[in-house]
């Protein structure tokens, strides 16, 4: 029997391990020869640990299987017969089935670290046409192919790259931005954990598209497994000739290096991590000059989010039409939305742009998990929007959002039931800027640490109506005058809050 079991950290939070070690104990006992596979997740977390069963048709799968649920599977599996955790064909899981996995195609199916899996699932395809196309080529074709930067802030990454690419210099960079920090998110860690050699492979495109022979993965340091897959799977791609000084026999060289952050939200803004590569401390740079002209030690450098480059080889294996195939208007292609909060079904579902919040809260995610009336949902993280379900209609686009005053970001959504008190959350947000600002500009330093007094103020019902005043004054300083979206940003949760839910700021919900 050929059996799956993940590695993804999401699974060993459930106890795949285990799972893992109890099958592979009582098929000892029993006599039974199993091949135990260690794949990626699937990204339906509620079923973690997800253990598929090889057949004729397909992988079956069955789940959430705890290693006390492993001698019934496996009498069941012997006999033939079926088992209450059975949901038939994972391909035919709803939830999987109305996807469109483009970046996410391989990922839970594939053995993470295995080369030859990587390879038998167009694996490096993208790279081997990369190879034969000029610098030029490779940024023309991430440019017709829309692709934006889905890091969150949806600048197109071929116009970066177009950046990078036409800059003078002896040295020039290619920078992950692996230090997820949004809440709710974990797309990132899944391509780290779960798809490693993609993430080389758009990245090593990207160092032939601009004439960078260096790279650096920059991992959040809660991300222990993301760090050793990568630095394996480094190791491999390099001895298999798909990395380093000569690729493919090619004579052109793309060398990498995973550097840990240090564990600050702020290091995930694109200069701060730079200077925390660089080892120093994390705080922002002025921008400009951008860092598409002196970044990394000064030099010129292409950064961009984990799904970004890990979007690439699609596009170059595929071509850049058929993914600009995908989305709507300005928005191409597809982005790996993340379920969580308040939500029955957690997990990845990544969808072409264009399907509505509606769709993600109810079709995939099921609606609450408390069973009460969604009243709020956050997208792109901390210091995203919060949406009323006025506005869940809403279809998932930067455009559509952004005429909301919202985001998409890095495509996380969070959810919350009628229980949730807007005040709190809005203090909240000040607070998680207060503690992650970076400092070097008044308006976020102090802008925050006020703001959580005037909410308290608000909360209390101290003169109310004024310090409402305050707030909205504030939080025009800190939007206009922050040197970075750390400060900028964090009035979006605060306003958007105050606009859509006033009855939680006049004291009411005391
Ligand atoms: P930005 O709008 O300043 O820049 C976007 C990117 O385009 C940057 O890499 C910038 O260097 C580059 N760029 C701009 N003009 C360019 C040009 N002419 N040529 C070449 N490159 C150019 O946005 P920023 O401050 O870098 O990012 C803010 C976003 O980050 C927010 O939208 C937020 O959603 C997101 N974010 C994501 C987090 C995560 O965990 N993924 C955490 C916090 C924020
Ligand atoms: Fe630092 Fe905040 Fe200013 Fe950004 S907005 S530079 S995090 S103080």
């Amino acid at each position: 029997i050929k059996l799956y079991v993940p590695r993804d950290s999401a699974a060993l939070a459930l106890g795949a391990d285990d799972t893992a070690t109890a099958l592979a104990a009582e098929a000892a006992r029993r006599g039974i020869n199993i091949e135990l596979v260690r794949n990626g997740s699937r990204g339906l977390f509620w079923l973690e640990p997800l253990v598929e069963v090889a057949t004729a048709q397909g992988r079956v799968a069955y789940g959430p299987v705890q290693a006390e649920d492993v001698p019934a599977l496996l009498d069941a599996l012997l006999a033939g017969v079926e088992h209450p955790l059975c949901h038939g064909l994972t391909d035919d899981i709803p939830y999987l089935k109305n996807q469109e996995r483009l970046t996410f195609a391989r990922v839970g199916i594939t053995d993470p670290l295995s080369l030859d899996d990587y390879q038998a699932h167009e694996g490096f395809a993208g790279l081997r046409k990369a190879l034969a196309l000029s610098g030029n080529d490779i940024v023309q074709a991430v440019l017709d192919s829309g692709l934006r930067g889905r890091g969150g802030a949806a600048f197109p990454a071929g116009i970066k790259w177009r950046t990078v690419a036409q800059a003078q210099a002896a040295q020039k960079y290619v920078v992950c931005n692996a230090d997820e920090g949004d809440s709710g998110t974990f797309s990132d860690r899944m391509v780290l954990e779960d798809d490693p050699y993609m993430l080389i492979e758009g990245m090593t495109i990207a160092g032939l598209a601009v004439g960078a022979t260096e790279g650096y993965i920059y991992i959040r340091s809660e991300y222990p497994h993301a760090v050793a897959v990568m630095n394996e799977a480094m190791a491999r791609a390099t001895a298999a000739g798909f990395l380093g000084d000569n690729i493919l026999g090619s004579g052109k060289a793309f060398r990498l290096q995973v550097r840990k952050a240090a564990g600050a939200y702020v290091c995930g803004e694109e200069t701060a991590m730079l200077e925390s590569i660089e080892g120093k401390r994390g705080v922002v740079r002025a921008k400009p000059p951008l860092p598409a002209l002196a970044g990394l030690f000064g030099q010129p450098t292409v950064i961009n989010n984990v799904i970004t480059l890990a979007t690439v080889p699609v596009i170059l294996a595929r071509g850049a039409a058929f993914y600009a195939g995908y989305g709507m208007g300005r928005s191409r292609g597809t982005l790996p939305f993340q379920l969580a909060g308040n939500l029955k079904f957690g997990g990845l579902v990544e969808k072409a742009f264009g399907l509505t919040l509606n769709q993600l809260l109810h079709d995939f995610g099921g609606g609450s998990a408390s069973g009460r009336p969604l009243r709020a949902v956050q997208v792109g993280g901390p210091l995203g929007a919060y949406l009323p379900p006025a506005q869940f209609d809403t279809p998932l686009d930067y455009e559509a959002f952004a005429a909301l005053g919202a985001v998409v970001g890095h495509g996380g959504v969070v959810a919350f039931d009628d229980s949730v008190d807007m005040a709190e959350q809005a203090r909240y947000a000040m607070e998680f800027c207060a503690i992650e600002s970076c400092g070097k500009c008044t308006p976020c330093r102090i802008g925050s640490t006020r703001g959580v007094e005037v909410i308290q103020r608000i909360q209390q019902r101290q003169d109310s109506p004024q310090q409402i005043e305050l707030l909205r004054d504030l939080c025009d300083t800190m939007l206009h005058g922050s040197l970075c979206a750390m400060g900028g940003m964090t009035p979006y949760p605060v306003l958007s809050a105050l606009n859509h839910f006033p009855e939680d700021f006049d004291g009411a919900g005391e």
